[in-house]
C-alpha cells in the first residue's frame, strides 16, 4: 500500500530536507464547502471519493512557524503548549514524520488561529494548509500551489482547498497514488457573498470527520446516491457562481449539506452531528425564507450552521440571527 512518505518522496523529487532558514513561516485561510467533501477512496491518503467546491474565508485562518529544534517536537496553539497525545499533537507528528530525515530531527510548531471570534470555524483546514507552507518555506523547497495542496491534503482532506483564496475545487482525481487529487482556485470573485457564523455549541465532537466518513461509506445504503448528487450539484454551483444567481447557489448548497448529513444519518450506528438548537435554526432560517429573506445555510460535522447570503441583506439577517458572526469572503476584514 502507498504510504504518505512515498508521496512526499514524490513530490518533493530529490529536493533536500535541509533548512535554508532559521524558521519557516506559513498562513491559510479556513474554507467552506458549498458541496462537500464526504467519503474517501484511500483512507490512508485522504483521496476523496468526489470532488467537492469550496470558499475560503479571506483573513480567518491559521498562522504557523515551524522552527527546528531538538531534543523533541514542541507545538504550541495560541502560545500554549499541546500535549504530544492530543488530537492535535498527534495529527502535527503524523505531518512532520512524512518528511522527517532522520530519527533526531525534532521541530517547534508555532501556531496561532487568527479566527478572532468563531470559534465554529478553527478547522484543521487551515491548519494543515499553514503548516506545509511552513514547511515548505523553512526548506525552501517551492513546491507549486498543486503540489502544496497534494501535501497538505496528506493532513487533512480539506486542507487541500485552504491553499488557495476565494472558490476552490477539489478535483477528486482517479489515479491510485492521488497525484491527481488536488484543489484548484475558480477564477470567480463574488464580493458581495457573505457567509453568517450561528453557533449552537462549541464543545468537541464525539465522532470525527474521519471516523464518520468511513463508517457511512462501508455502512450508509444512502451513500450510493452520494456522487450522484456531488456531481450534478458540483455543475449547478458553478452555473450559479458564473451567472451570479444567488438563489440557485444558496438552493443547491444547502440542499447539498442536507444529503450530505442525510447520508450519515443513514450509517450503522448512525453519526448526529445535530442538537435540537440546529434544527431550530434551520427551521428560523426556513421561516426567514418563507417571509421573503434571501438566505440559505451549510453545516460541517458538527453542529453549527453556516448562513450564506448577500451584502444588500446584513441587517436583515442579523435582525433574524441576533448572535450571528458575518464573515466576508472575499473582502479582507
Ligand atoms: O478534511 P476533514 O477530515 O476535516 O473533513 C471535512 C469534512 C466536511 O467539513 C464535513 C466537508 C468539507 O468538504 O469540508
Amino acid at each position: 500500500m502507498t504510504k504518505k512518505k512515498d508521496i512526499v518522496k514524490l513530490l518533493l523529487q530529490g529536493r533536500e530536507v535541509r533548512p535554508c532558514k532559521e524558521r519557516g513561516f506559513g498562513k491559510a485561510w479556513a474554507n467552506i464547502a458549498v458541496c462537500k467533501y464526504w467519503g474517501k477512496r484511500n483512507e490512508e491518503l485522504n483521496i476523496p471519493v468526489t470532488s467537492s467546491l469550496s470558499i475560503s474565508l479571506n483573513g480567518h485562518g491559521t498562522e504557523t512557524t515551524v522552527t527546528p529544534c531538538s531534543g523533541n517536537d514542541e507545538v504550541s496553539l495560541a502560545g500554549r503548549p499541546i500535549a504530544p497525545a492530543s488530537q492535535f499533537g498527534r495529527g502535527v507528528a503524523g505531518f512532520l514524520n512524512m518528511f522527517r530525515p532522520d530519527a533526531n530531527t525534532f521541530y517547534r510548531v508555532e501556531t496561532t488561529n487568527t479566527i478572532a471570534t468563531a470559534a465554529g470555524l478553527a478547522s484543521s483546514a487551515s491548519g494543515f494548509a499553514a503548516l506545509a507552507m511552513a514547511v515548505n518555506d523553512l526548506y525552501d523547497w517551492k513546491l507549486s500551489g498543486r503540489e502544496l495542496s497534494i501535501f497538505a491534503r496528506l493532513g487533512s482532506g480539506s486542507a487541500c482547498r485552504s491553499i488557495f483564496d476565494g472558490f476552490v475545487e477539489w478535483n477528486a482525481g482517479a489515479s491510485a497514488d492521488g497525484m491527481d487529487s488536488f484543489a484548484e482556485p475558480l477564477s470567480v470573485e463574488w464580493p458581495d457573498l457573505r457567509i453568517g457564523l450561528v453557533r449552537v455549541s462549541t464543545v468537541p465532537k464525539t465522532v470525527s470527520s474521519r471516523t464518520a466518513m468511513k463508517r457511512t461509506r462501508r455502512t450508509s445504503s444512502l451513500y450510493e446516491a452520494w456522487p450522484v448528487k456531488v456531481a450534478h450539484d458540483m455543475m449547478l454551483l458553478k452555473d450559479a457562481i458564473g451567472t451570479g444567481n444567488f438563489e440557485l447557489f444558496g438552493q443547491v448548497a444547502e440542499s447539498n449539506a442536507l444529503a450530505m448529513h442525510a447520508t450519515m444519518i443513514g450509517a450503522w450506528p448512525p453519526v448526529l452531528y445535530w442538537l435540537p438548537e440546529s434544527v431550530a435554526v434551520m427551521r428560523d432560517i426556513w421561516r426567514a425564507r418563507d417571509e421573503g429573506l434571501r438566505v440559505y445555510f451549510t453545516m460541517d460535522a458538527g453542529p453549527n450552521l453556516k448562513l450564506l447570503f448577500l451584502a444588500e441583506d446584513e441587517d436583515a439577517v442579523k435582525k433574524y440571527f441576533p448572535g450571528v458572526d458575518v464573515v466576508t469572503p472575499f473582502v479582507k476584514p
